[in-house]
């Protein structure tokens, strides 16, 4: 196998008309060891998410985090320079309030490493993607559960299983590929909603508990590893178990402590025996072995 080539917002958009092209697959990423893991691992697209705040940073909800908040993640995981689209989620409140602010703020995002952004919303959003898309700013969008309209939406519900609403997130996802977005997110929608935009559209689409007819799929990198292991959303496939190992190691970690077990005179750093010597103190193996070391 050659070396992975980069994806671009081109490349992703090209791919949903590359017959029998395997689905993408993207996960998020917040800093650098989880971008260097996940590019490692040869994923098409890193998503720097606004699910930071409930990730990372122990927030309830996804509505706290600001501009600066994701410049910061981006740039941990830009630096890494991974062979993945990096795409930076825009923020709550950080395009709704006028498309100048909208384009200032995705430029903020793309300086600190993003190559794309992504914004939650529908026909609404249409002017802010143009405007995105004229200032030569890559835009995905995001329909079904919207995380940012948790309290419109009264929670966090499975959306699109009326028909009107169904015909509604079609129109939306019609709207943003029109508008210029070079794939959508598909959140907690029906199986059979989510197919029904995927033929439609013209652009890929990235289910996340959409079912398995999209053309990518999307997961957060801590579910998937186990490393959040409280709430466990339906969609979710557990590939590891990275929370429970981490416990069990941090624990022996904590018993080899208290036991004097860790560290070893082999994990210790030693004087020359000259200058122990001219110190006139005991050396290591003066000492006794790790276990029976008393001073
Ligand atoms: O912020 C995020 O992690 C997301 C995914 C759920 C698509 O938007």
């Amino acid at each position: 196998m050659g070396p992975r080539s980069r994806t671009t917002a081109p490349s992703v958009r090209a791919s949903k008309v590359a017959a029998g092209s395997p689905p993408l697959v993207m996960v998020t990423a917040y800093d650098a060891p989880g971008a260097r893991m996940a590019d490692d691992a040869g994923v098409d697209l890193l998503l720097v998410g606004d699910s930071v705040a409930m990730v990372v940073l122990g927030y309830d909800d996804t509505l706290q985090v600001t501009v600066d908040d994701l410049a910061h993640h981006t740039a941990a995981v830009g630096r890494t320079s991974p062979r993945a689209l990096v795409v930076a989620d825009l923020p709550w409140l950080s395009y709704h309030l006028s498309t100048d602010d909208a384009v200032r703020n995705a430029a903020t995002l793309i300086r600190a490493g993003a190559a794309a952004v992504k914004l939650e919303g529908g026909r609404n959003r249409v002017a802010v993607v143009e405007a995105l898309v004229d200032a030569q700013i890559p835009v995905m969008g995001h329909l079904g559960l919207t995380p940012q309209s948790v309290h419109a939406l009264g929670g966090y519900r499975v959306q699109g299983q009326q028909a009107d609403v169904a015909t509604a997130l079609l129109d939306d996802a019609r709207a943003l590929a029109g508008a210029g977005c070079f794939a959508i997110v598909l959140e907690c929608v029906p199986r059979e909603v989510a197919r029904l935009v995927t033929e439609e559209v013209a652009v890929p689409t990235f289910g996340i508990g959409a079912g398995p007819d999209c053309d990518g799929q999307v997961l957060v990198l801590h579910d998937l590893l186990g490393i959040e292991d409280r709430i466990v959303p339906k969609f979710v496939r557990r590939y590891a178990s990275v929370k429970a190992d981490a416990v069990a190691a941090v624990a022996a970690y904590g018993a080899d402590v208290r036991a004097r077990a860790f560290p070893s005179d082999a994990e210790s750093y030693h004087l020359s025996d000259e200058v122990i010597a001219t110190l006139g103190i005991a050396g290591s193996a003066a000492m006794g072995t790790d276990a029976t070391r008393t001073a």
